[in-house]
C-alpha cells in the first residue's frame, strides 16, 4: 500500500497566517503540521509516500522533508498542484506514483490522537473497494463544515453528504481514505462541483453507490487544524496536552 498527504489547497480560513507560508507547515505544538500525517502512516508502515502540495511555498516542503528517510519513509515523491483544484484533483496527481497499488490519502491538516494501522490492515483485508474514517460528532455546527454520512437501516452508508445545511448524522468523514488502484479511472469521470473543485465526497459517493465502502470509527480525538483558527488553536491544545499518533 502506497501514501498520499495532500498539502495542496489556498488555506483560505487560515488569513493572513498562511499569506506567508503554507497552511500545512505552520506549528502545531513543536513540529509542522505535516510530520503528524507523515508520521501516522510511517507508523502504518506505509513508507512510500507521494506529497502533493502547490502555491508559492512549495519549496518549503523539501527544505523540511528532503528525501524523507529521516522520518522514517523509504522513498518520498512530490507532485505539485497547479491551482486548488479539489482534494480528487490533487489525488489524481499521484496516479502514476500508485502504479496499480492501493492507496491510504491523508489530508494533512488532519491530525488524529490514535494510530491509523488498524484501518490499514482491515482495508488489506477487504480488497476491493474503499475504506473511510468516521469520527462521532455531536455539534450540528461542526457538521456543516464537513462532510456527513447518511446510513441505512442496515448500518451501512447510504449516501454522504458534503457539508450538509441539516446533518444526517451525528458523524463526520475524517480526510483519512484508503482506496483500491481503480480511484483513479473514479476520479477520470468526475465533474466540477459548485465550488468548481473535484470533490472526494463524489469519489466516495461512487464507491457508495457500488455497495464498496467500508467504515471504520475512530477512537479519541480527531481534529481539522485547517478548518479555522479556533480549530487550529484547539488541535495545538489537545496536541501540546496529549500528543497525537499514540499506538
Ligand atoms: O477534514 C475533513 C473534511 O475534509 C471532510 O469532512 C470533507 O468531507 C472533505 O471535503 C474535506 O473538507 P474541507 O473543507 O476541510 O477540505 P479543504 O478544502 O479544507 O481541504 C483539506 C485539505 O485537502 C487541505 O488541507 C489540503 C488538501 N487539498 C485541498 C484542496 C482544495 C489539496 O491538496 N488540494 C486542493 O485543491
Amino acid at each position: 500500500m502506497k501514501g498520499v498527504v495532500l498539502a495542496g489547497g489556498s488555506g483560505t480560513r487560515l488569513h493572513p497566517l498562511t499569506r506567508i507560508t503554507n497552511k500545512h507547515l505552520l506549528p502545531i505544538y513543536d513540529r509542522p503540521m505535516i510530520s503528524y500525517a507523515i508520521e501516522a502512516l510511517v507508523q502504518a508502515d506505509i513508507t512510500d509516500i507521494m506529497l502533493v502540495t502547490g502555491g508559492t511555498h512549495a519549496g518549503e516542503f523539501l527544505r523540511l522533508l528532503g528525501n524523507g528517510h529521516e522520518y522514517g519513509i523509504e522513498r518520498l515523491f512530490y507532485a505539485y498542484q497547479e491551482r486548488p483544484g479539489g482534494i480528487a484533483e490533487a489525488l489524481g496527481l499521484a496516479e502514476r506514483f500508485a502504479a496499480d497499488d492501493p492507496v491510504l490519502v491523508i489530508l494533512a491538516d488532519n491530525i488524529v490522537e490514535r494510530g491509523i494501522a488498524g484501518m490499514v490492515q482491515r482495508f488489506g483485508a477487504q480488497e476491493a473497494g474503499a475504506r473511510i474514517l468516521l469520527t462521532e460528532e455531536r455539534d450540528p455546527a461542526h457538521l456543516r463544515h464537513l462532510g456527513v454520512p447518511r446510513f441505512g437501516a442496515d448500518g451501512r452508508i447510504e449516501r454522504i453528504v458534503e457539508k450538509p445545511e441539516d446533518p444526517p448524522s451525528t458523524y463526520a468523514v475524517t480526510g483519512i481514505y484508503c482506496y483500491a488502484p481503480d480511484v483513479f479511472q473514479v476520479i477520470e469521470t468526475l465533474e466540477p462541483s459548485g465550488r468548481g473543485e473535484l470533490e472526494i465526497t463524489d469519489v466516495n459517493n461512487f464507491y457508495v453507490e457500488q455497495g464498496q465502502m467500508a467504515f471504520d470509527v475512530l477512537e479519541g480525538f480527531w481534529g481539522d487544524a485547517g478548518e479555522s483558527i479556533d480549530a487550529y488553536y484547539a488541535v495545538n491544545d489537545f496536541v501540546r496536552a496529549h500528543g497525537a499518533n499514540k499506538g
